[in-house]
């Protein structure tokens, strides 16, 4: 991390366990003032889970949650705001977009001109003139237009961290792109931080700077976004790049297995059963022996590249 620089959040050696399930084991993590930090994996890896522990939704089983240095114990944060993957579900049908906005101010109290706040949170979301939403309903608007009501809800809050689960998935192709380049916007005007969700790689290539790519409850590798799409290191990343159209270039390898049930996750490397490079019998035997053996750990807390991964740890 840069000196002098506060993380807006730090997660340490979190761990979130449903009974024998440990859907987060052990993640160690921090998102920077004003950047995009994308978490990628596949579905039950633990995204969710990790997510509303940050938001204060979720309790840790250990480890700790702290929102700019100080440990996060308090329900529903303002400095950190969720969006939704399902904006319908997310609005209440009976409210106006103006109620909708201005119903997070109410409950914080902030005092202010609230319809200049809530005008102002609409049309930076994109939705101008402002004053022509007020009175509308959800099911007057398009998808996108609820999915930047949303949007709208959480920044006239100022928030500092922006959690968005699988922000876009539910919208059409067409419009995906028009609310990725808000929420960039948004982060370039405000110096707000975004923890964006996705399990589409591609995706993350074209919002943000960093990724954090989680299997089975841990990260497993993190870099610059650049970093991680030219020279991904851990065999999971690859795995997941390989089938980004964006990389046609490299090799499709699909992935052998399910992901394996989080009661019983695998001793050694949690990614040696499905690992490309460990079944391709090129490693050294006392690698391979490892990889069979002894878990690789948590990547560290931080802003570096790192993999959890005995070849790469290994220098190989
Ligand atoms: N409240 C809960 N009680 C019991 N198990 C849960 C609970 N919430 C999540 N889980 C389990 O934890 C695991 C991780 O779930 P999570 O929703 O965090 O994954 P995810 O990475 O967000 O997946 P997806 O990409 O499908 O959204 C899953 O096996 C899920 O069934
Ligand atoms: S530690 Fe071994 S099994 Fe695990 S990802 Fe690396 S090469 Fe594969
Ligand atoms: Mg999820």
């Amino acid at each position: 991390m840069h000196p002098g620089m506060t993380a807006i959040v730090e997660v340490e050696d979190l761990h979130v366990h449903f009974g024998e399930a440990r859907a987060v084991d052990g993640v160690s993590l921090q998102v920077l003032p004003g950047e995009v930090l994308a978490l990628v994996g596949e579905s039950g890896s633990g995204k969710t889970t990790l997510i509303r522990a940050i938001q204060g939704l979720q309790k840790p089983t250990s480890g700790t949650v702290s929102v700019e240095g100080r440990v996060q114990t308090i329900f529903h944060d303002p400095r950190v705001q969720m969006v939704f993957q399902d904006p319908t579900g997310a609005l209440n049908p009976r409210q106006t977009i103006y109620e909708i906005v201005a119903e997070g101010l109410r409950i914080k109290g902030t005092g202010g001109d609230e319809r200049h706040l809530v005008a102002d949170a609409l049309a930076r979301s994109g939705l101008r003139p402002p004053e022509r939403f007020f009175p509308l309903y959800p099911h007057e608007i398009s998808g996108g237009q609820r999915q930047r009501v949303v949007i709208a809800g959480a920044m006239v809050m100022e928030p500092r961290l922006l959690l968005a689960d699988e922000p876009v998935a539910s919208l059409d192709a067409s419009i995906r792109g028009e609310i990725l380049a808000l929420m960039r916007r948004l982060v370039e005007e405000t110096g707000l931080a975004i923890l964006v969700v996705t399990h589409d790689l591609g995706l993350a290539w074209n919002i943000a700077d960093r990724v954090a790519v989680m299997y089975l409850g841990r990260i497993v590798e993190t870099g610059l976004a650049e970093e991680i799409l030219d020279r991904p290191r851990h065999p999971y990343t690859r795995a997941l790049l390989s089938v980004v159209p964006e990389t046609r270039e490299m090799a499709q390898q699909i992935l052998v297995g399910e992901i394996p049930d989080l009661t019983r996750i695998p001793s050694g490397c949690r990614f040696h059963p499905r690992c490309p490079l460990l079944q391709s019998d090129t490693l050294a035997p006392e690698i391979a022996a490892r990889c069979r053996g002894e878990d690789p750990g948590p990547v560290p807390l931080g802003v570096g590249a790192h993999a959890a991964c005995w070849p790469v740890l290994s220098g190989n």
